[in-house]
């Protein structure tokens, strides 16, 4: 397995472009199951998990052809209604296909995801919204059967703002029969992302981007259209990130500072100067950075997302933060592997409080998830020394042309190709 070595210690400078964002990416490319047409998407970024529903489209019936960010997709009939567990077990958010096979073909049968890195991540939410629509759902061997001859449209409250669920729930509303109010709906900007693909496809929403969301089913979707994918809010929050950690100054293009609101307001509170410039934004590093409370919330709270790759960089500041993570159980792994470089960290529970020390050092590391991976990342280009970290595949799930990106902006970055 490849392994990211990097050289630390260099302040990252110049100009990176945000791709397009991966969780937006993986809800509209699902989304194309719904309707007819041909589908012209554009700004899918080049990564492992774009990678897994491609294929996973393909083997449901789906024809695609890519060219680099820009494909074509047509769904006119399908072979098969479901998605294997080879696939899902590489990636939970193959679930999306539910919502649409559902609605459409009036059958799904998806490999249930079991636990993850970080939680448990169960989607009765996404069931128990289905089943408010009509739909008789099953749960044999290991997979989840959703069956309807066609769904009816219901008013459905989510005990907690879950995103992809709100975004198989919203799919499977557009093409049921009457109207559907998703209640506590998430309000994520990926969310309006979908929300606005399926009104160019004939969709009736609105409400998107608030925490009700109310669909009007209508019987067809049309696919000629063509789409952009929002930029990836949280590969640019990693970015600014790193040019604060490195005492860099960074110019993230096309990221939009409407999306990451939480995140900025945070990197001002401990001293770095952003600037919302015209096409995206500047982070600028002060040579000290401050303390700060976080807590994760759902949007327009900070990201959990965030979260790991802020735990890095207040690794680094003077005086005492304290991180708490709300949405999932086990989501502060990357601690002990931060400790390995020097990071003075406990944790209680679900929140990690940081003395913050004057620096890292260079060490082997690992992770179990993706923005675990991205945080060990910027901890090694801040430490003295070499970091190697292993498990790169997290990396490539979530961050297009990584260590290209990083080497541009002047980062001693490398990919040690390894045969297993
Ligand atoms: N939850 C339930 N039941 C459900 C669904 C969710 O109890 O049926 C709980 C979860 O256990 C969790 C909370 O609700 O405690 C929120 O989970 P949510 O469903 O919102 O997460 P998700 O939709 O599975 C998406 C992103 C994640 C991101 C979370 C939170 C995609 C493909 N994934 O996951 O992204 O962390 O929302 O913002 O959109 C990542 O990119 O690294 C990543 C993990």
């Amino acid at each position: 397995m490849d392994k990211i070595r990097i050289k630390g210690g260099k302040p990252l400078k110049g100009e990176v472009r945000a791709s397009g964002a991966k969780n937006a990416a993986l809800p509209v490319l699902a989304a194309t199951l719904l309707g007819r047409g041909e589908y012209r998407i554009s700004n899918l970024p080049d990564l492992r998990d774009v990678v897994t529903i491609k294929r996973l489209l393909t083997h449901l019936g789906a024809e695609i052809q890519s060219d680099g960010p820009q494909w074509s997709i047509r769904t006119p009939d399908l072979k098969r209604c479901e998605a294997p567990y080879e696939l899902v077990k590489t990636m939970r958010a193959s679930v999306l296909v539910l919502g649409p096979l559902a609605a459409r073909f009036g059958e799904a049968k998806v490999s249930l995801p079991g636990g993850c890195a970080i939680g448990a991540r169960p989607i009765n939410l996404h069931l128990m919204g289905l089943e408010k629509m009509g739909a008789e759902v099953k749960i044999e061997h290991g997979y989840v059967s959703v069956n309807a001859r066609r769904l009816r449209g219901a008013r459905i409250y989510l005990d907690s703002a879950s995103v992809t669920g709100t975004e198989n729930l919203m799919m499977a509303a557009s093409l049921a029969d009457g109207v559907t109010v998703i209640e506590n709906a998430a309000r994520e900007p990926e969310v309006t992302d979908l929300a606005e693909f399926l009104i160019r496809c004939g969709a009736r929403i609105s409400g998107y981007g608030t925490n009700v969301i109310t669909i009007e089913g209508v019987d067809s979707l049309d696919g000629s259209t063509n789409f952009g994918i929002m930029p990836d809010r949280i590969e640019a929050g990693t970015y600014l990130t790193a040019a604060a950690i490195t005492n860099g100054d960074i110019f993230v293009r096309d990221a939009n500072p409407r999306h990451l609101d939480a995140v900025l307001l945070k990197l001002r509170e401990i001293g770095i100067a952003i600037r919302e410039e015209p096409g995206g934004i500047r982070a600028i590093g002060s040579g000290k950075i401050g303390a700060a409370d976080i807590t994760t919330f759902p949007y327009p709270g900070f990201p959990t997302d965030m979260q790991a790759q802020f735990m890095a960089l207040l690794s680094l500041c003077s005086g005492l933060s304290v991180i708490t993570e709300t949405i999932f159980e086990n989501r502060l792994t990357h601690v002990a592997e931060l400790r390995r470089m020097g990071a003075d960290i406990t944790v209680q529970g679900n929140t990690a409080i940081i003395k913050g020390v004057q620096r890292l050092s260079g060490a082997p590391v690992m992770a179990s998830d993706l923005r675990a991976s991205a945080s060990l990342v910027l901890a090694g280009l801040a430490a003295e020394g070499e970091t190697e970290i292993s498990r790169v595949y997290h990396l490539d799930r979530g961050y297009e042309h990584l260590e290209q990106k990083l080497s541009n902006l002047g980062g001693d970055v490398t990919r040690v190709k390894q045969t297993p």
